[in-house]
């Protein structure tokens, strides 16, 4: 009988493609699968060992602060439709809020304890009006949608409609569009700096516990990570991360602004418990360092 990994490796090349999973029954049967992983698959038994064995940090039982390792992504597989990787964390280390564009995530706590918060966007539509195309493009970034949103819904500004008749006007077509760029541009600034998203979960792991499950748009697609002790996330991505498919991590933070508004409509629902998200550049100190897999190796 082939390893464990080796069996987790061909259920997934049957269960993803360059879309991401091919079915929910596909999904299911990778999820699955990951829920019988234990650490001695994948060549984590001794790092298990010591977790069992904690008793807290080295620095909080002798006073001395040492500094930490730091944390090792362990590289099993990537191909076109998904890529398999371990995540390994000292304690109290941190990865930061980040996003996975379009993709599904199945990640299992192999073993010790995390904090996991996560978001979805309020609204992750992207834009099929005309004239939105058109801001869209001026704006020339993804979060000039939100822009676009307050554009057509703000009273100080024209009406869609009134945009849409002045801009078959000849005569206007200058001004509005002069107009509508300074507005564009002027939202635009306030919302490249804050996106609002709800917050999905926030709420610690000690493993053996669930796999979870994040799909492009709902789950919490955007997450940060805080281990509470020595601990390893496994993680299965579908499709991978891609710069050239413009699949790229980005990292986000709270908006310490505080003149953002606290209750917004999307979609007809008005939302008052958000949470207000820039993007923002991970400190120096965080780093994330290959690491060596000594587990079984997949054969591809
Ligand atoms: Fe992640």
């Amino acid at each position: 009988m082939p390893y464990y990994i080796q069996r987790l490796y061909k259920t997934c090349r049957e269960s993803f493609s360059p879309n991401g999973p091919v079915s929910e029954e596909a999904l299911e049967r990778v999820r699955a699968m990951l829920e019988k992983m234990k650490p001695s698959d994948v060549g984590l038994e001794q790092e298990a060992q010591v977790v069992r064995n904690w008793s807290g940090p080295v620095h909080e039982r002798n006073g001395s602060h040492q500094s930490l390792p730091p944390i090792k992504y362990l590289h099993l597989h990537e191909c076109d439709s998904f890529s398999i990787g371990i995540f390994c964390m000292p304690p109290s280390s941190m990865i930061p809020l980040h996003n996975h564009p379009g993709m599904t995530v199945l990640s299992r706590l192999i073993y010790g304890s995390l904090h996991v918060k996560s978001y979805d966007w309020l609204d992750s539509t992207e834009p099929e009006d005309p004239l939105q195309e058109i801001l869209w493009n001026s704006c020339s970034s993804p979060f000039g949608l939100i822009g676009l949103v307050f554009i057509c819904k703000e009273p100080f500004l024209l009406e869609l409609n009134d945009v849409r008749d002045l801009l078959n006007s000849s005569s206007c077509v200058d001004v509005v569009y002069f107009q509508l760029v300074e507005n564009a541009c002027e939202i635009f600034s306030f919302c490249c700096f804050a996106r609002p998203a709800k917050l999905v979960r926030d709420d610690e792991m000690t493993a053996p516990c669930a796999t979870t499950v994040l799909y492009p748009t709902s789950g919490g697609n955007i997450h940060c990570f805080r281990a509470r002790t020595p601990c390893a996330l496994f993680d299965i991505l579908s499709p991978p991360y891609s710069s050239e498919h413009g699949r790229h991590c980005t990292y986000f933070r709270r908006s310490p602004r505080r003149d953002l508004p606290g209750e917004i409509e999307v979609n007809g629902v008005t939302y008052s418990e958000m949470t207000w998200l820039e993007e923002f550049q991970p400190p120096d100190n965080f780093v994330i360092r290959r690491g060596l897999y000594r587990g079984p190796v997949i054969r591809t």
